[in-house]
């Protein structure tokens, strides 16, 4: 049997980045992988670009059961230390909306430049192996995998969610904590499309391509001012992406389809100056005109804005400024870009990731409770966590 000090499952982000850290620690590391390809979520984030770290990271753009638990980790490793390793590799990239960076080239060289880490710090990474069971002993722990046998004093767990199952995405990590004991809270798909009703197919399918600007809010007032985007199977773009974290199936999501436009006044004022121009004329030069036809009847945008009673344009400016839909639900694990819960972070050190009644064993990024917004934000927790760990095992 073949001994390392620790044994990481999982070569991706989180993975990978607690490899390196442990390794220049001096630490002898071995990181298994069932996959024929290190780090294949980077390599397809972020459009191939990778939105390796957002500009500005703070506590409340994540979700997790004890909102307190991500505090310690991001503050001792900073978006700023990830720029620092990127700059020092020599990638070049950019900032878009909402400080989000992205490589110029592509999400390969986030790739090469973890292994090349790894490599420097003397990782030692073995793919195409499978875990067959993992024992506890006295002073560590015991593998079982389709290469053999090997032991270590820390195991880290960085199997990441259920998104993407086509990407090799397995539920091992949640299995594994709960056969020592830990507690896993449900977990669903998040960062994902909504879907239609078929009743709503019917009507919105056809709007199919459609990208407007909207301010959306959830049951529980979280909101998000960013592009919606109507596609075949429902809703999507960045606005619904992150309001699909704050949301629960049956709850009806509020869209502003005019953000920080008073669509009452709006219809007032173009009343006064154009009293015979019909609802549907003006509402096009306001929204794309097959939107407006799927949202009103015919007969409703076919008068004049002077035959509409003003209980009739309160009811229009509501659909427009505050459209409350029931979606039927979520694109589920198949496109989803993150996992919501898993393992309880209730049962981990904020400091080390350590679980507390385990010694030696570690869970990080995003096979834990920790999911972030849309925008760089959790390849952000696998870097931090990742490190916080590396710097304990
Ligand atoms: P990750 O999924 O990266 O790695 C887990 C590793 O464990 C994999 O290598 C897998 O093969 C391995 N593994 C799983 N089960 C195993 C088993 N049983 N045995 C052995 N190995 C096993 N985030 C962001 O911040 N910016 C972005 O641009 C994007 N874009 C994006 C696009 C798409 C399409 C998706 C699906 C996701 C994103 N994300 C993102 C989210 C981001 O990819 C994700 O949060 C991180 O990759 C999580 O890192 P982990 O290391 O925790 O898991």
């Amino acid at each position: 049997m073949k001994h390392h000090d620790v044994i990481i499952i999982g070569a991706g982000a989180a993975g990978l980045m607690c490899a390196a850290t442990a390794g220049y620690r001096g630490r002898d590391v071995l990181v298994l992988d069932n996959a024929k390809q290190a780090g294949r979520k980077i390599l397809i984030s972020g459009g191939g670009r990778c939105n390796f770290t957002n500009q500005k990271v703070e506590p409340h753009q994540f979700i997790c059961g004890n909102p307190h638990f991500v505090k310690s980790a991001l503050a001792r490793y900073r978006s700023s230390d990830f720029i620092e390793l990127v700059e020092r590799h020599g990638i070049e990239y950019h900032e878009r909306d909402h400080g989000q960076l992205f490589c110029n080239d592509s999400a390969k060289e986030i790739v090469t430049m973890l292994l090349t880490e790894c490599e420097w710090a003397g990782v030692n990474i073995k793919l195409r192996t499978d875990i067959i069971s993992v024992t506890k002993t006295d002073n560590g722990f015991v593998l079982t995998t389709s290469a053999g046998e090997y032991s270590c004093e820390s195991l880290v767990v960085a199997t990441g969610g259920l998104s993407m199952p086509k990407l090799g995405a397995t539920p091992y990590g949640y299995k594994l904590a709960q056969q020592f004991g830990l507690n896993v809270l449900p977990t669903t798909a998040g960062l994902v499309p909504f879907t239609w009703h078929a009743d709503q197919k019917a009507r919105f399918e056809p709007l199919s391509g459609i990208a407007v600007p909207s301010t959306i809010t959830a049951q529980d007032g979280t909101q998000f001012s960013e592009a919606l985007l109507f596609t075949h199977r429902g809703l999507s773009g960045p606005a619904v992406l992150q309001i699909s974290n704050y949301w629960q199936p049956g709850q009806a999501i509020n869209i502003n389809l005019l953000p920080n436009e008073n669509a009452l006044e709006k219809l007032q004022q173009a009343l006064e100056k154009s009293p015979k121009q019909s609802l549907r004329n003006t509402l096009s030069q306001w929204l794309p005109k097959r939107l407006v036809e799927a949202l009103f009847e015919a007969a409703q945008l076919d008068k004049a804005l002077n035959q509409l009673g003003h209980g009739e344009r309160e009811t229009i400016a509501s659909n427009l400024n505050a459209w409350s839909i029931v979606m039927n639900g979520t694109e589920g694990y198949r496109t989803a870009e993150v996992t919501l819960g898993g393992i309880d972070t209730n049962e981990l050190s904020s400091k080390t990731m350590q679980a507390n009644k385990v010694a030696g064993l570690y869970f990080i990024g995003e096979v834990m409770d920790v999911s972030g917004w849309l925008g760089g934000f959790n390849f952000q927790w696998a870097w931090s966590s990742g490190v916080a760990a590396g710097m304990a095992v």
